[in-house]
């Protein structure tokens, strides 16, 4: 038995300050191990998995709409191809994002923002959106994403969580919605993250799982950032990283990986 096992379960975590109370797994990219990524099945998916919470990441299309999607590229989730920056919302409105998951997920639409945010709210999920920008768009992709989550989030729900890898998309989102909670991703540790996640006025650093170790957590959370792991699908290493004091992990399969 490893000395995580032997510490027992962590406690559960108490709310953040700032009033955002964060679930012990967030579904990433939806729920992406049920359903295709970043899309409204993703988002019905995890619903129905019992997530409070989800993550989906946020791009600007040619014409500056804010969509769901990951990579810079059409090309591994849709069947398009080219660059999400140079192609405009009409034509990526038309893509079918869900056969290369599987076929009966067949025309399932890249959503934009909008759309995944009303099915969110109708759903009564929490957001995270992870500002995912092309590279030269980092403030304007926060600020567009801001703007339309704005528009219609109503104020009495928890306010989404933006997060991001990007220090600029980060500062634009402290700027465009200063009493929004962010949150600062990282891979592997860089020298003085944390200085830059407390410039920016991180509420939270989310870490690549790999990198995870208790001293880390410690030293988060003596800096009072709560640390969260991501992407945890293997049941075994969730247990390990909650016992090392990590708040939340995001998952694929967040029926896996349930927290204590
Ligand atoms: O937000 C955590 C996680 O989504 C960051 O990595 O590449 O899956 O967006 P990635
Ligand atoms: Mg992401």
């Amino acid at each position: 038995m490893s000395a995580a096992e032997r510490a027992g379960p962590a406690p559960a975590p108490p709310p953040l300050s700032d009033g955002l109370v964060l679930p012990r797994v967030i579904g990433h990219r939806g729920a992406a191990a049920h359903a295709p990524e970043n899309t409204l099945a993703g988002l019905r998916a995890a619903a129905a998995l019992g997530v409070t919470m989800v993550e989906v990441d946020v791009k600007l299309t040619a014409d500056g709409v804010p969509v769901l999607m990951h990579d810079e590229w059409l090309d591994r989730t849709t069947d398009g191809s080219g660059a999400v920056r140079a192609t405009p919302w009409a034509d990526i409105r038309r893509l079918d994002a869900g056969s290369r998951f599987g076929s009966g997920f067949a025309g399932e639409p890249v959503p934009s923002l909008e759309q995944a945010l009303d099915l969110a709210l109708s759903l009564g999920l929490a957001v995270d959106l992870e500002i995912k920008p092309c590279r030269g768009r980092e403030a304007e992709t926060a600020r567009k994403a801001i703007e339309v989550a704005r528009a219609f989030w109503p104020a009495d729900r928890s306010a989404p969580l933006i997060s991001s890898f990007s220090a600029r998309s980060l500062a634009a989102a402290a700027q465009a919605a200063p009493g929004w909670p962010r949150g600062l991703l990282i891979g592997r540790p860089y020298r003085s993250w944390w200085r830059i996640a407390r410039r920016l006025g991180a509420a939270l650093v989310g870490i690549d799982h790999r990198y995870v170790t208790i001293r880390r957590v410690e030293y988060c959370r003596a800096q009072g950032l709560p640390l969260l792991a991501y992407t945890v699908n293997d049941p075994i290493r969730a247990r390990t990283v909650y016992n090392f004091g990590i708040r939340s992990v995001f998952s694929d399969a967040p029926d896996r990986v349930a927290g204590p």
